[in-house]
């Protein structure tokens, strides 16, 4: 072999493993070892619910095959972090939303307490960082859907007692005080046309109590509404770059220019419909949401938000919570330097964590809001009216007395 081809094989290898006998693949177990992966959005909970009607007793999460998660694959993963969805399907609206949504939360609690060794629930930023020194998963709530509050303030503040850092407006249905992204579609109606006036005093309560904005799901205005009134950086937990596929969960440059303004963060969703705008999909393309994102918002507004065991389908080469380090070496492989890569996997969300507790902490000496939203915007068949301006009466009971009096009135005519 002649010295100039001995040259090149020396130069192939080193630019393969960055020059220093490490592959990517190892360089991100590396880099992942201290800073590992804090992900935006897991259904593990809505798993336990439909899989074991929440009997956990009778569940082993080290050997649990029939989820994307567990215990074995969240440690091959490096998944130091997690936003636990407390889920509960738009079904649930004006029904029992609030009793199942307790219901999620108390699972996640029970987890940390089943599996003490392999989770720590957490309610701060610092939690979230003793429990990578302790190599342990920080388990966090974020509350699905704005039905789950139930257009009460009160319950509201409830759920951040329970230990919800994070509130997604909507899941895939309007509340009575905000829209979802299936106005942008023809599926649905829309209703406040964004954000009503009612939802603005919930993102400001959100920043009064350090709970994050979360925008995946919601509308397009929904989105610029809240970018606009919340005083602290919002999330999207799960949705990917709408340029790459246009699907309407997906976020559109105009708003990841806003996003980048205001230091929020878009963890990109894995499902493939939201990946490839198909049933299929790949790893390499889930890179490309990446990239796109990083390139409009900013290596800081990126990180990881897979939706493992939210949805049927997921890429090849991501299966499943395991696989995070392959996606970071693909990361590496596009030249995405080592502070960008721990910035999409944990420094970004713990940045944008620690902005909303200032803002908590600089409201701390404000009051909660009571302004109850209007009756008109909640009635409905399963509610009482107690407080509302009627002497404790079921206020929709009131329109049959004049239609009484008219029936007497004809009666006493004829
Ligand atoms: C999944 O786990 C169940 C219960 O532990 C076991 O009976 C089954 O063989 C496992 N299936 C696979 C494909 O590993
Ligand atoms: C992923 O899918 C795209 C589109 O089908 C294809 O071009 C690409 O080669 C695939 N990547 C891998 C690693 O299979
Ligand atoms: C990564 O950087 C190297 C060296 O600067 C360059 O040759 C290569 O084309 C870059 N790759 C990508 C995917 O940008
Ligand atoms: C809140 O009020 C207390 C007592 O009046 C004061 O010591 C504290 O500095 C105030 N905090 C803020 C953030 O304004
Ligand atoms: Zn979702």
């Amino acid at each position: 072999m002649s010295a100039l081809r001995l040259l090149v094989l020396v130069l192939l290898f080193a630019s393969f493993t960055g020059g220093s006998g490490e592959t990517l693949r190892e360089k991100a177990e590396r880099i992942m070892s201290t800073t590992p992966v804090i992900d935006g959005h897991n259904d593990l909970p809505w798993q336990l619910l439909s899989q074991f009607n929440n009997k956990l007793s009778e569940v082993d999460l080290y050997n649990l095959n029939t989820t994307h998660t567990n215990i074995p694959k969240l440690k091959t993963g490096y998944v130091g972090g997690q936003f636990w969805a407390a889920y509960v399907p738009c079904e649930t609206q004006n029904k029992d939303a609030v009793k199942r949504t307790l219901e999620q939360i108390d699972i996640v609690w029970r987890m940390c307490a089943k599996y003490p060794d392999v989770f720590a629930c957490a309610t701060t930023s610092t939690e979230i960082k003793q429990a990578f020194e302790k190599k342990k998963v920080a388990s966090l709530i974020g509350v699905e859907g704005g039905h789950s509050m139930d257009s009460s303030l009160a319950t509201l503040r409830m759920l951040y007692e329970l230990g919800v850092r994070y509130m997604t407006l909507t899941h895939s249905c309007n509340t009575p005080w905000v829209d979802n992204w299936k106005v942008d579609t023809d599926q649905e109606a829309a209703l406040s046309h964004g954000i009503s006036p009612f939802g603005m005093k919930v993102i400001l309560e959100m920043n009064r109590l350090g709970m994050i904005v979360d925008l995946a799901h919601v509308s397009v205005a929904t989105m610029k509404d809240a970018l606009a009134t919340s005083k602290a950086p919002v999330i999207f937990s799960h949705s990917s770059a709408y340029s790459i596929c246009q699907h309407r969960r997906n976020v559109p440059d105009e708003v990841l220019r806003m996003v980048k303004e205001k230091r929020g963060l878009v963890m990109v969703n894995f499902y493939n419909d939201y990946v490839s705008c198909n049933s299929k999909a790949n790893l390499t393309q889930v890179a490309d949401h990446f990239d796109h994102i990083k390139k409009i918002a900013g290596h800081e507004a990126v990180g990881f938000g897979g939706d493992y065991d939210g949805v049927p389908n997921v890429p090849e080469g991501l299966e499943d919570v395991s696989k995070y380090p392959d996606l970071v070496a693909e990361l590496l492989s596009r030249n995405w330097s080592e502070e960008e890569v721990k910035g999409a996997l944990a420094l970004n969300l713990l940045r944008v964590f620690e902005a909303v507790e200032k803002v908590k902490n600089d409201l701390a000496n404000t009051t909660a809001a009571d302004e109850p939203i209007s009756y008109e915007q909640i009635k409905g068949s399963c509610r009482t009216s107690y407080g509302y301006n009627d002497g404790g009466k079921s206020l929709h009971d009131l329109p049959t007395f004049p239609i009484i009096s008219l029936l007497y009135i004809l009666l006493i005519l004829k």
